[in-house]
């Protein structure tokens, strides 16, 4: 008898728990709901300005940008039209090579324009100091590296740059034309929380 009702009794648990987590695994497969701002932290949006210099080296034992594609008129064309660069570059407080690092330029640029030197730049800008160590800030754009200041969009970002939008403005530091290494000095402007 008292064998009978403790299986009557597990059986209920097990039907009421099944019922359960039924509910709670329809719950937790809601596609989309609104919600506050306040409740992702968001609370006030705030303007940013970042300066610093990129390196982009192609020259050396220890290029930190490479050319990984090309057609096969790159190489006649007076802008190396097609041709496609990764690059991995530093970021530093100042223009000389030791300076301190303050992040990486991760991402590719390639030469989009066939009557001047157009790039097209879609770029990482992984920071790697202080209260912006491990945040990114997405940078795509147009960069027409001899026209005096360039502005290229930041489209987004992640970590404390969620929800990131803004602009990079790149001017020339150094230049060497046999090599092609340049160090550029940017000061992006980015609202973020
Ligand atoms: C184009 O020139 C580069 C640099 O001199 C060279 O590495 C590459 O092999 C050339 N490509 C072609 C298709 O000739
Ligand atoms: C940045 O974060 C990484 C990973 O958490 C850590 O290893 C590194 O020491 C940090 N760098 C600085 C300068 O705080």
């Amino acid at each position: 008898m008292a064998i009978s009702k403790n299986l009557t009794n597990i059986s209920t648990i097990i039907v009421l728990t099944l019922l359960f987590s039924l509910a709670t695994a329809k719950k937790s497969h809601r596609f989309h709901r609104s919600k506050s701002p306040i409740s992702l932290g968001l609370h006030k949006e705030k303007l940013s300005h970042l300066h610093f210099y990129f390196h982009d080296i192609l020259s050396g034992p220890k290029p930190t940008a490479i050319r990984v594609a090309e057609a096969h008129m790159t190489n006649t064309s007076s802008t190396l039209f097609g041709v496609v660069v990764m690059a991995d570059d530093p970021l530093t407080v100042g223009p000389e090579p030791g300076s301190k690092q303050v992040g990486r330029a991760q991402g590719i640029y390639g030469s989009a324009a066939q009557d001047e030197t157009g790039l097209l730049m879609v770029m990482n800008l992984a920071f790697t100091e202080g209260k912006y160590n491990g945040s990114t800030l997405s940078m795509l754009g147009r960069n027409t590296v001899f026209s005096a200041v360039r502005e290229m969009p930041i489209v987004g970002g992640s970590g404390a740059f969620r929800f990131a939008r803004g602009y990079a403005q790149a001017k020339t530091h150094s230049f060497d034309p046999k090599t092609g290494d340049a160090v550029v000095e940017y000061n992006v402007y980015a609202f973020h929380y």
